[in-house]
């Protein structure tokens, strides 16, 4: 066997600790019963990281993020430090993960499972069969532009400013992921921005339609402004199979893309970056979902997105398909067995708890291991 691979895990604020919490009994159930060691390192990010150290994310452990094969992430943010100074706040942290690692393809998969095609808040034959994947783009645009801030006028009313910005390389390699995504889906990509208003929609465009020139013919392109996308999504899901844009309208568009699977508990999320030498690509993966603060705390969270988000990372950081695919399964079989966290609950169904599902999903692996 090879050197372990490492995992920094960041539980982060609100439901990420209890969530996480269950992904460890996977990784200790695949230790056990698989003989896949990881070596789990645990540090604080967001908020938690605030009170502890002044700042929602220590050099140290960025170091420790740099170091590592991959990063498990919680959720970050709550009320608790919506007055913190913006360069402080729990967000901060995250988006300097993303930044410094360079993660800029982010993949927001969308994909219905049977058992809750019910909860959607879509009619259930818009969204039965549903499998999108949202790439955002991450490390660009307005999060990160300069200029920002804001100002007082000499008249002493304020003046606040953001700058979307991008690059041809910035455009070019998300949309080469999105394209090589679609190759191994239904071929079809649709490239979402707003060339109608927006400088930098008219060059994603053009570098979007070059990158698709440049070997990727065998794919299907198609472009599209983002409020059409909008609507699109909640008129007809089914049309799109991968959808590549920029960090804003990726941000909103999957929030979106989510609620349509009947809940935003159920989603995960990989953040890529480049390959290196070797091939391999630095990495994070989190759930799409927040820190929910009104249940955290009450083992009533869904910790389902958590356990797909770790998923995805033994498929896209340690190539274990295999066993991606045994943990998607149990997720899956566990819903069919009926039973279901708050969030997506309904009638007939039996309500349990995070623990619970947490374990439910262990007691299948063990079933499907055999
Ligand atoms: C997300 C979140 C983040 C974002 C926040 C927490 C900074 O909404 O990952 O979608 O806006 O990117
Ligand atoms: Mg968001």
């Amino acid at each position: 066997m090879a050197a372990n691979k490492k995992l920094l895990m960041l539980p982060g604020d609100g439901i990420g600790p209890e969530v996480m919490n269950q992904v460890n009994r996977v990784i200790d159930w695949m230790d056990k019963t698989r003989h896949v060691s990881f070596d789990v390192s645990e540090d604080l990010i967001g908020g938690a990281c605030y009170d502890e150290h002044g700042e929602s994310l220590t050099d140290k452990t960025m170091a420790e993020a740099m170091n590592v094969d991959a990063v498990l992430l919680g959720a970050v943010g709550g009320p608790k430090w919506d007055n913190v100074e913006r360069f402080h706040r729990p967000e901060q942290g995250l988006l300097r993960l993303r930044k410094d690692m360079d993660l800029f393809a982010n993949l927001r998969p969308a994909a219905v499972f049977p058992a809750l095609a019910e909860a959607s808040s879509l009619k259930p034959e818009l969204v039965a069969g549903l499998d999108m994947l949202i790439v955002r783009e991450l490390t660009g645009g307005v999060y990160f532009g300069q200029p920002r801030g804001i100002e007082t006028l000499d008249d002493g009313s304020k003046r606040a400013v953001d700058t979307q910005v991008y690059t041809t390389a910035e455009i070019d390699r998300v949309c080469r992921v999105a394209f090589e995504m679609a190759r191994k889906r239904q071929k079809r990509v649709t490239s979402v921005e707003k060339a109608n208003v927006m400088e930098t929609g008219v060059l994603w465009r053009e570098v979007a339609a070059a990158a698709h020139a440049d070997g990727y013919e065998d794919v299907e392109l198609s472009h599209m402004y983002a409020d059409n996308c909008a609507m699109q999504l909640v008129r007809e899901p089914k049309q799109f199979d991968v959808i590549v844009t920029d960090n804003l309208f990726g941000d909103i568009l999957s929030d979106c893309a989510a609620m349509l699977t009947g809940s935003l508990g159920m989603l995960p999320s990989a953040s890529l970056g480049a390959p290196d030498e070797s091939g391999r690509r630095k990495a994070m993966y989190e759930p799409v979902h927040g820190t929910a603060p009104d249940i955290a705390g009450k083992d009533k969270a869904n910790p389902l997105a958590m356990i797909l988000s770790y998923a995805l990372c033994l498929r896209y950081s340690f190539d274990m398909a295999e066993d991606a695919g045994l943990v998607e399964q149990a997720v899956r079989n566990v819903l069919e067995s009926g039973l279901r966290t708050g969030d997506i609950m309904q009638p007939g169904m039996t309500e349990v708890s995070c623990t619970r599902m947490g374990e439910a999903v262990t007691e299948e692996l063990g079933k499907l291991a055999g």
